[in-house]
């Protein structure tokens, strides 16, 4: 068996920035409001014709490049998204051609927010039973295309963007352990309640938006995260002292801070993105990730700590040493 560990990381966001006082001219809203309850001053949306698979192609050349390989070195490829370009070929597949790759296997993964730490997680097993060496791994949406923009409960939380990494074969660890969940009896609390074989007008009408019951929502995120906290250090044998790092999914700072909490962690071992991405579901992770490794933040050989909530309910959790 084989451990595997992360070898590079990239990110990239739309270059056009959406503040919050736009959204005053949007909706019944005010900046102070959205500051108070979300953490979110600002959020990158993607220009039009930007597809999710533009984004995640800059992310992984970013990663691909860090870690100091070549496309050609990849042997999987793991796109995390509620966003795909298209119903199919799947965005991994897309990105595989953009990446001049042709043969290893490619498929996207749908836990909406905890979908990067789904993917990192597979990922992780493909190397540990030598399936895979190396892998690339990305969280990318548009969210802006699936957002009602009349609808004040959900417009002023979400933007775009996207963050990889590459994880390459060790003989240590790497990747620690890996905690995945998911509750479907949650489904109606947070949605895009049309589909391809459900209610496909909508579709085709543009009206396919997220739905969500926020309060609700955030009870049952505050209560579950702080499980999965739990299970990771439990199963581990390790003291929240042990942590070095928390990089949480980035929907709401007062979720964000509860965690901290919870971990009995000063803000400053948090990454923290949302107030300048917003929530971008699959590419909140790995985005927070890369940008704590390039300015330095976070070193080799710390422990780090990711943990998602999103839609499904999904939840998880990646212990790693970095
Ligand atoms: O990433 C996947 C998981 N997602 C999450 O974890 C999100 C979880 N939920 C949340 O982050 C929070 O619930 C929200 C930020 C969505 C909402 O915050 P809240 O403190 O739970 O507010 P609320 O939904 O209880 O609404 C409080 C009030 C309501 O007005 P009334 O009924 O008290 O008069 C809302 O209508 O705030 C109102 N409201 C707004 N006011 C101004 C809701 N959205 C807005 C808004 N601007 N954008």
């Amino acid at each position: 068996m084989k451990y595997s560990r992360i070898t590079g990381t990239g990110g990239y966001l739309p270059s056009r920035t959406m503040t919050n006082a736009e959204l005053e001219e949007l909706v019944d809203t005010s900046d102070e409001w959205i500051i108070s309850r979300t953490g979110i001053k600002e959020r990158h949306i993607a220009a039009d014709g930007e597809t999710t698979c533009d984004l995640a192609e800059q992310a992984s050349r970013r990663a691909i490049e860090a870690a100091g390989l070549s496309s050609s070195d990849i042997d999987l490829i793991i796109v995390a998204t509620t966003t795909p370009d298209l119903v199919f070929p799947s965005t991994a597949c897309l990105l595989q051609n953009r990446l001049g790759i042709q043969g290893c296997a490619a498929f996207d993964v749908q836990a909406v927010c905890t979908g990067f730490v789904y993917a990192l997680g597979i990922a992780e097993k493909f190397i540990r039973t030598e399936s895979a060496t190396r892998a690339l791994v990305v969280g990318a949406e548009t969210l802006s295309r699936i957002t009602d923009w009349t609808d004040r409960g959900t417009c002023v939380l979400f933007g775009d963007g996207a963050g990889a990494v590459v994880i390459e074969a060790a003989d240590k660890p790497g990747i620690i352990s890996t905690h995945l969940h998911a509750d479907g009896q949650y489904k109606e609390l947070l949605k895009v309640p049309c589909g391809v074989s459900t209610e496909y007008e909508k579709m085709r009408d543009g009206t396919a938006f997220m739905t969500m019951q926020g309060n609700e929502v955030f009870k049952v995120a505050v209560n579950t995260l702080g499980q999965i906290v739990d299970e990771t250090l439990k199963e581990n044998g390790l003291e929240k002292s042990d942590v070095t790092w928390l990089v949480p999914h980035q929907a709401n700072i007062r979720i964000i801070r509860a965690m901290a909490k919870k971990l009995g962690m000063s803000m400053d071992h948090v990454v923290v993105t949302v107030e300048r991405h917003g929530n971008t579901s699959a590419a909140s992770i790995p985005l927070a990730f890369d940008e704590a490794v390039r300015d330095g933040r976070i070193q080799r050989g710390d422990t780090v700590l990711m943990e998602a909530f999103g839609g499904g309910f999904t939840w998880g959790s990646i212990l790693l040493k970095y």
